[in-house]
């Protein structure tokens, strides 16, 4: 790809990520982890540690840089991801995140009455210049070895977590007020998608080069509640992004986990390409999105517990089910969804070179 004499950073030298999302012929399928910068890594643990907590982490682009760049020291992976949290933004809305020891993400201050909905805001991006800074640092540190994804949660995922106050099993909270009080459900969703689409758009500035949306929690939902509550909303992020940057595309991915009924539904709110959970099928979902976009995913993390014939083994599987790669598709491997925490790293070193060497072979043949 021809990076612009007008960008401040330097020539990208794998853009076989950007290529894959953009439904571009590759040499090999491009791939990189969800959560691959995390706690399965002992050198995470060490700068987790120097940095006292995952916050004093998050929010130091020293911090933040050093442990992004972890999992591509040790791993020949395509692409990097900002290190961050997707409750950045709700946390900068003035609801206090914090982190209990062993328990997750929890809010100070939850949306638990009408007065706090009715006084959200979208937030000062002056309030996450650590997160762009970051960015910023990343990407220069990067030198163009591979593209630098940034992120955001939906504007539903964030309103659960908002709601709730914290993780939940069962959404009780939040799936309370979308039925009882949906006036002011839509008013949280609308702030968090006006609040999402500046941020991402700021990290665009600041030097991401694709970008994705984490719909964690939209599988959640019920459907026909899921298009109004989760998908317009990413819908209505995806049509304010900034699609190119310096001249060059800028890739949008959207994930909503446990999202595979809806497909076709979700392929159509104008992203390059959609990330799928380990429950679909995807030779069958490639079908079913014909060429509207490219595909990333979708390996069972807990594969990576199987030993190394295991892991080549269903590597083989899945880009067997994907099929032969055509110009007008794109497949980026990736998990279904986040690393474990107690995932042995030599696993992670099975499954980079078996994606790679078989993907290799699969366009030779
Ligand atoms: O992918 C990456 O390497 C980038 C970093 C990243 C983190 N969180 C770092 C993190 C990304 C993309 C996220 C997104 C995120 N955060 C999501 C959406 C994606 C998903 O996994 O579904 C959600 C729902 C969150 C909220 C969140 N943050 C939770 C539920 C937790 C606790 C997780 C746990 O296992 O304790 C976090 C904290 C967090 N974010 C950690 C990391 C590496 C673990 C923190 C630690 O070091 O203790």
């Amino acid at each position: 790809m021809s990076a612009s004499s007008s960008s401040r950073f330097a020539p990208l030298q794998n853009d076989t990520f950007l290529r894959a999302l953009l439904r571009q012929p590759t040499e090999y399928t491009p791939m990189w982890l969800m959560r691959q910068a995390g706690r399965y890594l002992p050198e995470y643990c060490a700068t987790r540690k120097r940095a006292g907590s995952f916050l004093g982490l998050a929010k130091n682009p020293d911090f933040a840089t050093e442990v992004t760049l972890q999992p591509l020291d040790r791993y020949a992976l395509d692409a990097a991801i900002l290190f961050s949290d997707i409750l950045t933004v709700p946390d900068a809305m003035g609801l206090g995140l914090y982190f209990a020891e062993g328990e997750g993400p929890k809010f100070e201050r939850p949306l638990q009455d009408e007065q706090a909905v009715k006084a959200l805001k979208a937030p000062d991006l002056s309030e996450l210049q650590y997160v762009f800074d970051a960015v910023t640092q990343i990407r220069t540190e990067l030198n163009g070895r591979v593209p630098l994804i940034g992120f955001s949660g939906s504007p539903w995922t964030l309103a659960c977590y908002m709601v709730e106050g914290g993780g939940s099993d069962d959404f009780r909270k939040v799936k309370a007020m979308l039925y009882n009080r949906p006036d002011l459900m839509h008013h949280i969703l609308r702030t968090n998608a006006a609040a999402v689409a500046s941020y991402l758009n700021a990290q665009i500035d600041a030097g991401a080069q694709a970008v994705m949306i984490f719909d964690t929690w939209g599988g959640a939902l019920a459907d026909g509640v899921y298009q109004r509550f989760s998908l317009a909303y990413m819908r209505d992020v995806v049509s304010q992004l900034k699609r190119e940057h310096d001249g060059v595309k800028i890739p949008v991915i959207v994930f909503t986990k446990g999202g595979g009924l809806w497909l076709e539904e979700i392929a159509d709110i104008g992203a390059d390409a959609v990330g799928l959970d380990w429950t679909v099928n995807l030779g069958k979902a490639r079908e079913r999105v014909g060429h509207k976009v490219a595909l990333q995913g979708n390996l069972d993390p807990n594969v990576l517990f199987a030993g190394p014939e295991q892991i080549r083994d269903e590597v083989a599987k899945l880009l067997d089910s994907y099929g032969k790669p055509e110009a007008g598709h794109g497949h980026v491997f990736n998990l279904g969804h986040g690393i474990s925490q107690f995932t042995p790293p030599e696993s992670v070193s099975v499954l980079v070179e078996a994606v790679h060497e078989m993907s290799r072979a699969l366009r030779e043949d």
